[in-house]
């Protein structure tokens, strides 16, 4: 089973109560998912494999750690997905970006795909499936899906906010897939929002309300 990884670090406390509060400014709530994102990615990447290399420091030749060269793609999930690219990017800025448009039909809850656009050899390459949100789990599920179809094999979910449900359909539906997340939440309401959450994240992001 996929493994549920919360981040445990006071910056990503603090940070999630601005984002969750409703008086948040666009702006700063953009930013703050861009941080957030940012470390939560130190954790997602944790696993990445070294090699060494030999420089010169102004004292001495030496040999010391790189990066072994694994080529990652990050996956935002259209639209609030695209809140978390960047900060993706700035610990990892060679990633390449896939786009998966989905969105949630506000009745049945069921995700629809209008896009997917990626990398020609995005089958060569570890995913990061980014998306504020982790609520039933069915647009991250479908997002997986469509990254699987393309040859995928090492893929990880990065959210700020899971709700228990969508983590069990994640773990039930893609048991391959580890999660990395801001926190935890305690379940979804009769509309399938987060509780307590921050709302409607691309509204937030994007300030369409
Ligand atoms: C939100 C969110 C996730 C999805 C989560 O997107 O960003 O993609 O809902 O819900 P689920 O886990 O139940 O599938 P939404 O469909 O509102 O589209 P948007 O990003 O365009 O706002
Ligand atoms: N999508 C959101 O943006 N927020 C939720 O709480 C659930 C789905």
């Amino acid at each position: 089973m996929g493994k549920l990884h919360v981040v445990d670090h006071p910056l990503v406390a603090h940070k999630m109560t601005i984002i969750r509060n409703k008086h948040t400014s666009v702006k700063d709530f953009r930013e703050l998912v861009s941080e957030i994102g940012m470390l939560i990615t130190y954790e997602a990447t944790r696993d990445l494999r070294l090699t060494t290399k030999v420089i010169e420091t102004p004292l001495c030749k030496t040999e010391q750690p790189t990066l072994a060269g694994k080529k990652i793609a990050v996956c935002p999930i259209l639209r609030a997905g695209l809140g978390l690219v960047d900060g993706v990017l700035r610990m990892v800025p060679s990633a390449r970006v896939a786009h998966i448009g989905m969105y949630r039909d506000e009745e049945t809850l069921e995700p629809h795909t209008y896009f997917c656009k990626t990398p020609k050899d995005i089958a060569d390459r570890d995913i990061i499936i980014v998306d504020p949100m982790l609520a039933t789990g069915g647009s991250a599920a479908a997002a997986i899906d469509e990254m699987k179809k393309r040859g995928c094999k090492n893929i990880k979910l990065l959210v700020l906010v899971a709700a228990p449900e969508g983590v069990k359909r994640i773990q039930e539906s893609h048991p391959d897939v580890d999660i990395y997340a801001g926190a935890l939440d305690e379940c979804l309401n009769e509309h399938g929002y987060i509780v307590p959450g921050l709302g409607d994240a691309g509204d937030r992001i994007f300030g369409t309300k």
